[in-house]
């Protein structure tokens, strides 16, 4: 005969059994409820007509962050991450001697280097903790949340293939933007996809490419996306149609700023790789999809530029960055005057000056994030792209109808340039000549420019020593004298 207190042992054991599965059924029903948070509802049907998206984000920044009032205030249906949505990697200070220097060709350690995962994971929980862009997620079905990434969010800056903590990485970052576990995306080398929004005859294709897994080491002129993504590619062009298609790059694809900063520095790009850019344009070019453009980030300030001879039609670059890094918070606030200046005299022949840029260079170097509204009711539908500045307002606008992103009715043979005749002609050809191919005098005149200042300063600075000590010299003598 059971005692008294084996039946209560039998009951505390049933109880704990019950607590335990209930326990565990909640768990699981809340591990699959953040599964079923897909990043997207590919099959809706809802008009899409706003994408916003932003790039460079540390996810240390302080608060407040009036930025991600922005982004909701334009009331998105898409929001796109397009690289450096952490900084998960490490560095050192800049330092030219010393034991460890790590600029100059004299430098004996690498400035940056990898956070271990869990460091890396930490900081994607900050991101994703932020105040703002929880505010953003939980508008979650309206807003529908996808991203690649860029280097720094990669593990390491300036990487390509080579990184060998990439596999972590990938996983890590699809934790972050809520891919779920069973994604094909989580199989494959690399994080580019695609997804379609929008019914028949209003559809908005976005391409997300990955500019890191297979890339080639920068000044290689070897290849970004790698065969495998390449070939992904062209079945993306070449399949089902769309009426825009957004291709996002976490580099600039159009602009060719590193050709005129080069030996003092380079930015990352697609310039970089010539090849390849050259293969994109082709691959567009060839597919004859129509309504194709770019969104990209990377360098710390927004602008808009364009490219009329890489296809039939101009190909826009829409870049911006960064939400919180970006160029003109890295210096005094009275030498940002000299980053626009220098932004302004830059020779850019791909870059779209608008009359209704906030600043004469139009470009933006304060935290900012990209902005596309099509308006789908006018005839023909009317496309604007625009950098918005951390309150909302338009920093570079631009628009133009999308028909002007169509294969011209009639093919004409390109010209020696490479352009192909119609009557805008002429308006296009100012974006055709790239950057390198200009006068030495004039590519290279901010280079000029800052070589003579840090010359001028030299000499002033020896001349105020030499002074200094001709004039303490006399003073001793003098008071030897006295
Ligand atoms: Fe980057």
């Amino acid at each position: 005969m059971e005692g008294w207190s084996t039946r209560r042992r039998r009951a505390k054991a049933s109880v704990s059994l019950i607590l335990f599965i209930v326990v565990t059924l909640i768990g699981q029903t809340k591990a699959e409820e953040t599964q079923t948070v897909s990043p997207l509802d590919t099959n809706s049907n809802a008009i899409v007509s706003r994408i916003a998206f932003g790039s460079c984000f540390n996810q240390s920044a302080p608060q407040p962050q009036p930025i991600w009032e922005s982004i909701i205030g334009f009331d998105p249906q898409v929001f796109i991450w397009l690289g450096d949505n952490i900084y998960g990697d490490n560095k050192r200070p800049v330092r030219v001697c010393g034991r460890e220097r790590t600029v100059g060709p004299w430098k004996n350690i690498e400035r940056f280097f990898p956070s271990t995962e869990d460091e890396l994971s930490r900081r994607y929980t900050a991101t994703k903790s932020n105040p703002g862009y929880t505010r953003l997620r939980q508008r979650y079905p309206e807003v529908s949340v996808i991203g690649t990434w860029d280097d720094h969010d990669y593990g390491l800056n300036d990487a390509g293939k080579e990184f060998p903590y990439k596999d972590a990485s990938q996983q890590i970052l699809l934790d972050f933007l809520d891919e779920p576990h069973n994604s094909p995306r989580r199989k494959q080398g690399g994080v580019y996809t695609s997804y379609m929004f929008g019914p028949p005859g209003k559809q908005i294709k976005v391409i997300l490419l990955d500019t890191r897994y297979h890339r080639d080491p920068l000044f290689s002129d070897g290849t970004m996306l790698g065969e495998a993504q390449w070939s992904w590619l062209e079945k993306e062009l070449n399949g089902p149609q769309s009426e825009i298609t957004i291709i996002a790059s976490s580099i600039q694809v159009v602009s060719n700023l590193s050709a005129i900063f080069q030996p003092l520095f380079y930015m990352e790009s697609w310039s970089l790789f010539p090849k390849e850019r050259r293969r994109l344009f082709n691959l567009i070019d060839s597919s004859k999809r129509e309504g194709v453009m770019f969104i990209s980030g990377d360098v710390h300030f927004g602008e808009i530029t364009r490219d009329d001879c890489g296809a039939a039609y101009p190909l826009y670059d829409l870049t911006s960055s960064g939400l919180t890094q970006a160029v003109e918070r890295t210096v005094p606030k009275a030498l940002a005057f000299a980053i626009r200046f220098m932004a302004w005299i830059a020779p850019s022949t791909k870059r779209v000056f608008s009359p209704n840029c906030r600043f004469r260079s139009c470009t933006y170097g304060l935290p900012n994030f990209g902005a596309i509204e099509i308006d789908w009711e006018a005839t023909p539908p009317m496309v604007k792209l625009e950098v918005r500045d951390e309150f909302g307002r338009a920093a570079i606008p631009v628009e133009f109808p999308l028909s002007d992103l169509r294969q011209p009715e009639e093919q004409q043979p390109r010209s020696k340039t490479g352009m192909r005749g119609g009557q805008d002609w002429k308006y296009y050809k100012q974006h055709c000549l790239p950057e390198s191919e200009l006068p030495w005098f004039t590519k290279y005149r901010i280079a000029l420019i800052l070589v003579a200042f840090a010359a001028g300063s030299t000499m002033l600075l020896v001349l105020v020593v030499k002074k200094a000590v001709s004039g303490g010299k006399m003073f001793i003598k003098k008071f030897k004298v006295d």
